[in-house]
Formats: C-alpha cells, structure tokens, sequence
C-alpha cells in the first residue's frame, strides 16, 4: 500500500525525544524522508538511526530554534539533503521546570524564565516558519504544523508563559495560514493533551492522578497519537485543511 507521504521530506525540530521522535518515525513509515532536528545532536542522531533501522532515511541536524541563523542552516541543511522540503513540524518547546518557573504563579515568574520559554515555544517556531516558508514559496508549496497544546486552547494555573506561547503558537499558525494559502502552503497546529514523553514525567509524578481525573478517556497519550494527526494534516489527504488547531487530547478541552 502506498505511503500517505511517499516520495515527500520532512522536517521534524525537537526529533530527538517525545512527540518530535515519534512523528519522525511514523513520517518515514509513510514513505517520507527525514530530518531529524535537535538541540541535542546524539538524540537526534538516534531517532535518525531508529528511522533507518526501520527501513527509513533520514539526517539528524543539530539546531537550536533561538538561534535564527542555526534555524536557516538547518533548512538549508534539509533541502541539501533531500533535494527540497514538502512537510515541515515545527516541534521543539519546553516546559517551565526547564527555566525555573515550575508553580510559579505570574508575580513570581522572572522575566528571564518568561523571556527563555517564549523564546523557545513561540519566536522559535516564528523562525522555522520564516526559512521554511521562504523555501516552500520556491518550490510551490508545503504543509507546515506547529505544536501547540491544549494549553494553547484554555488556561492552566501556574503556568502563565507556557500558556503565552502556545496560544501565540496557535494564532500564528492561523495568521500563517491566511498569509500564504495563496501561495500553497497550509500551515496547521496540533494540540496535545497530556502526552506520555520526558516532558511530562515530573508533573505527573507530582498529579497525575488529579490531572488524570479532568480526561474523559481516563489516561495519558501516546507520543504515537499525535504523530498520526501530524502525519495526515501534512498530508495531500487533508488538502483544504490550513489554519486548524486540532486538539488530541482524550476530551481534556472538550469538558
Ligand atoms: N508531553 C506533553 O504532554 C505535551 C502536551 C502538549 C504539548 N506538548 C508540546 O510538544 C512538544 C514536544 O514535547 P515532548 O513532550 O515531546 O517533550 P520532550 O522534552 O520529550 O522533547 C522536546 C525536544 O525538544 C528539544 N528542544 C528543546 N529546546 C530546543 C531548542 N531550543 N532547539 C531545538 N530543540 C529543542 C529537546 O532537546 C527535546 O528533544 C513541545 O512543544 C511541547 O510543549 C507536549
């Protein structure tokens, strides 16, 4: 049976753990090639190393999506790779135990922790879109999808700049997408719940069980359920879908 992205190359930022890892290796089960990116060059290597073992190709970049210029070689890097770029997911984030600001209400965040996290979740995805999209336009087209998070839909207590970036994550993403759906490249989001990955370990070590009990599916996700909505949304199947944010998240926001 043919690939849903046979043929097409990928991107993938934040492709060396969680969700990134798991979106590269189902890019590549679906005939895609991969450029696996990471701040962290050995776990990018990895996932590139998983992608082949599976019968796959792919590079691993190292990147860091606050560096504009690291972000464009990056791009550029990709397209040496695979002749071009089809399918880019704009992945990489961190959570506010990486700058310190874990419970911290909005007094009590630091401006640097606000200044780093939105560095990285929202200008970081900004300056994918930037290169990625000056590379589509030359091509005639591409799919783009940003990770946001249901914490890009609703609030949540103590995690102000988080909240910030992803609800900045999604209306970028909307404002993307009318910008260059002439130009034929869609540009979607995806909004996980609570997601099973190294991100995630701590808090629900902490609540987990309070969480648990506000999803109406009663569990956490799969890294692998959101790589299967990634995969479609870069797709030719979901060809008159731009501008979504699409929640995967056992019913968190729905209730
Ligand atoms: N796990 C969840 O429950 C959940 C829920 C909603 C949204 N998300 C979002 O999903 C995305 C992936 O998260 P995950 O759960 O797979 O986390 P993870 O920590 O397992 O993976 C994140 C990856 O991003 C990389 N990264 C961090 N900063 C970077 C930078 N500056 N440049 C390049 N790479 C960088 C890390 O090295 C890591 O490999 C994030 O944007 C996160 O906010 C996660």
């Amino acid at each position: 049976m043919p690939g849903l992205l046979d043929g097409k190359s990928a991107l993938v930022t934040g492709a060396g753990s969680g969700i990134g890892r798991a979106t590269a290796l189902a890019f590549a089960r679906e005939g895609a090639w991969v450029a696996a990116a990471d701040l962290k060059l050995e776990a990018a290597q990895e996932t590139a190393r998983m992608v082949e073992a599976a019968g796959g190709q792919a590079v691993a970049i190292e990147v860091d999506v606050t560096d504009d210029a690291a972000v464009a070689a990056m791009v550029q890097a990709a397209v040496k790779a695979f002749g071009g770029l089809d399918c880019a997911f704009n992945n990489a984030g961190i959570a506010p135990y990486q700058v310190n600001a874990a419970g911290q209400k909005i007094a009590d965040v630091a401006p640097e922790a606000w200044q780093q996290l939105l560095d990285v979740n929202l200008t970081g995805v900004w300056r994918c879109l930037r290169h990625e999209v000056a590379q589509m336009r030359t091509q005639g087209g591409g799919a783009i999808v940003n990770t946001a998070s249901v914490a890009g839909l609703v609030g949540l207590p103590s995690s102000s700049a988080y909240v910030a970036s992803k609800h900045g994550v999604v209306g970028l993403t909307r404002t993307a997408a009318a910008d260059h759906a002439e130009e034929n490249i869609r540009v979607n989001a995806v909004c996980p719940g609570y997601i099973e990955t190294p991100m995630t370990e701590d808090t629900m070590r902490r609540k987990g069980e309070r969480i648990l009990a506000r999803v109406p599916m009663a569990r956490m996700g799969r890294p692998e359920e959101i790589a299967e909505a990634v995969v479609w949304l870069c797709s030719d199947r979901a060809s008159f879908v731009t501008g979504a944010a699409w929640t995967v998240d056992g019913g968190y926001s729905a209730v």
